[in-house]
C-alpha cells in the first residue's frame, strides 16, 4: 500500500528525536501501520547544519515552512517549531493548504487551541496534539478514548518536570530553590529562563487542555488561579514531613457544587498518596471519575518520550486519512456547559498550611490567633523549630478546612503585621488526594 508523507518542522529536541524515532523504527511502524510513514520534507531555521538520520533516505530540506506546507506530496505537516507566532501561521497555512496536522505545542493549543480545532473540523482534516502535554503518558488517548465514558470528577497532575525536579532535590538534599536551579540549567535539565516552568505558566498551559479533555469546557489561562514554587524553601519540607505531608507544584481542576475549580498551585500533599511519590523530574495525572474511581497514569515529561507521542499521533492521523475518517468533534466544547462553569479558587474549600517569619516578640501567637478567629477559621496546630535567632523566626501554623477567600484575607490583614518579615506563606493541604 502506498505510504503516507510527513513534513516535520522544527528540528531541536522534539523534532531530531521524531526523525530518529522514524528513522530507526520504520520497519516496525510500517508493519502496525500496514504502510510506511515517510517523512518528505523537514525544516529548520539552520536546516543546513543538522544531521538528517540517513536511514530517511532522500529528504527535501528547507529553512521555510511554507515550501514544506505547501509541498505536494506532504500529507502531515508537524509543528514542533514551539512559540505562538511562527507556529500559529504554520499551522493556519497548512489547514488552509488541507494538510493533517500534528503539534506538540501546548502554549499555541492552549492559547487558541478551540479555534484551531474548529478550522481543522471544517476543512475536513485530521489534528493530534498529544505529545503537547506530559510527553511519555498518553493522557489525551485516555481522556478522549479510554476512560471518555466516565464523568470526570476530579484531575490532579504533576506536569512539570522542571519544577518537581526542583521540589524533590530540595527535599533530599536541604538545599535552597536558586542552588538546585544553578545545577539543573548547567545540567541542561532547565532554561536559561526560568519563569516559564518555576513561576508556573507551562504547567498552566497544560492544564488547560487536560481541563479541556477532562471536563468538556472552554477554558482559557485567566481560568486557572497560578502561583509558582519560588517561595518554597527547606524550611517547608521540614514543616511538612512533621505533618506527615510533602509539597509539589500540583495542576488541580474539581467539580464542585459552585463550579469548576482550577488551579496550579504548590500544595501539600499526605505523604502516604501516590502523588507525593513522583520523584524528579517525572509526570504524573491522577484521575477521579464518577463511575470507573482513581487511576493514575505516570512517565517522562520530556525527552525521547515527546518523540514518541509525536511519532504515534502522526500513526494516529495517517490511520484517519487512509480510513477517511476526520476528527468531527472538537475535544474543546464549544460553549460553557453551565453548571461546569470555571469560579473562582477563592470559592475553594481546604485546610491550609500558613509559614511565618517574624521578628520574635510577646504575643505574636495570640495576635495571629485572633485574626484567624475574626475570620471565623479554626486552628489546628502550632509547629515551631528550635532557631537561634530572635530577628527571623519561622514558625507554622495549620488551620482547620475554610475558604480561599478567608484565607486570602487573613493573610492580608497579618501581613501588615510590624513583626512581620514578610507576607506568610499559605499553601493548601491536598488531604482528600
Ligand atoms: N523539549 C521537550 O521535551 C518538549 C516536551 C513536550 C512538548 N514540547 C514542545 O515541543 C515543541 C518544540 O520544543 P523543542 O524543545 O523541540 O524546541 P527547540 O529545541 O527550541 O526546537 C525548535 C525548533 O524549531 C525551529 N524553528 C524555530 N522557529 C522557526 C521558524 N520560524 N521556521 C523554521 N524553524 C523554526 C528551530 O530551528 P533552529 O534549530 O534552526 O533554530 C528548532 O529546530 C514546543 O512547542 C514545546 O513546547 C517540548
Amino acid at each position: 500500500m502506498q505510504e503516507v508523507n510527513v513534513g516535520i518542522v522544527g528540528l531541536g529536541n522534539v523534532g531530531s528525536s521524531t526523525l530518529a524515532i522514524l528513522a530507526e523504527n520504520g520497519d516496525q511502524i510500517a508493519l502496525k501501520l500496514g504502510y510506511r510513514l515517510k517523512v518528505v520534507a523537514v525544516c529548520s531555521r539552520s536546516v543546513h547544519a543538522k544531521k538528517i538520520p540517513a536511514g530517511l533516505g532522500d529528504v527535501f530540506k528547507t529553512t521555510d515552512w511554507r515550501e514544506v506546507v505547501a509541498h505536494p506530496d506532504v500529507h502531515i505537516v508537524a509543528e514542533l517549531v514551539g512559540g505562538t507566532n511562527a507556529a500559529a501561521d504554520l499551522v493556519n497555512a497548512a489547514i488552509e493548504n488541507h494538510k493533517s496536522v500534528v503539534t506538540a505545542n501546548k502554549e499555541l493549543m492552549a492559547a487558541c487551541g478551540p479555534d484551531i480545532w474548529d478550522r481543522a473540523i471544517q476543512a475536513g482534516i485530521n489534528l493530534a496534539m498529544e505529545a503537547s502535554v506530559c510527553g511519555g503518558i498518553p493522557i489525551h488517548a485516555v481522556l478522549r478514548e479510554g476512560i471518555s465514558g466516565d464523568r470526570v470528577m476530579a484531575l490532579y497532575g504533576i506536569l512539570n518536570g522542571t519544577c518537581n525536579y526542583i521540589l524533590t532535590e530540595m527535599e533530599k538534599t536541604g538545599a535552597p530553590l536558586a542552588n538546585i536551579l544553578a545545577e539543573a540549567q548547567r545540567l541542561g535539565y532547565a532554561e536559561a529562563d526560568p519563569s516559564a516552568d518555576i513561576d508556573g505558566f507551562d504547567a498552566r498551559s497544560k492544564l488547560v487542555l487536560l481541563a479541556a479533555l477532562a471536563f468538556g469546557e472552554r477554558i482559557t489561562p485567566a481560568d486557572i488561579f497560578m502561583e509558582g514554587i519560588r517561595r518554597i524553601t527547606p524550611l517547608d519540607f521540614r514543616y511538612a514531613h512533621t505533618l506527615k505531608h510533602t509539597i509539589r507544584l500540583i495542576c488541580g481542576g474539581r467539580r464542585t457544587a459552585d463550579g469548576l475549580i482550577l488551579s496550579v498551585r504548590p500544595a501539600l500533599l499526605p505523604a502516604s498518596t501516590i502523588l507525593a511519590g513522583v520523584q524528579g523530574p517525572y509526570n504524573a495525572v491522577w484521575v477521579k471519575g464518577q463511575f470507573g474511581e482513581d487511576t493514575f497514569y505516570y512517565g517522562w515529561g520530556a525527552g525521547h518520550p515527546t518523540g514518541v507521542a509525536v511519532v504515534s499521533d502522526l500513526m494516529r492521523v495517517a490511520r484517519e486519512i487512509r480510513g477517511g475518517s476526520p476528527e468531527r468533534v472538537s475535544p474543546f466544547a464549544h460553549e460553557r456547559l453551565g453548571d461546569n462553569k470555571p469560579v473562582s479558587v477563592t470559592l475553594q474549600r481546604r485546610a491550609y498550611y500558613l509559614r511565618f517569619r517574624v521578628d520574635d516578640r510577646p504575643g505574636i501567637i495570640a495576635k495571629l490567633a485572633g485574626i484567624l478567629a475574626s475570620k471565623n477559621i479554626g486552628l489546628e496546630a502550632v509547629l515551631q523549630e528550635p532557631c537561634d535567632t530572635k530577628r527571623d523566626l519561622p514558625f507554622v501554623i495549620t488551620v482547620e478546612q475554610t475558604s480561599e477567600q478567608s484565607i486570602r484575607d487573613a493573610v492580608e490583614e497579618m501581613s501588615r503585621l510590624d513583626f512581620m518579615r514578610e507576607a506568610p506563606l499559605a499553601l493548601p493541604m491536598e488531604t482528600a488526594l
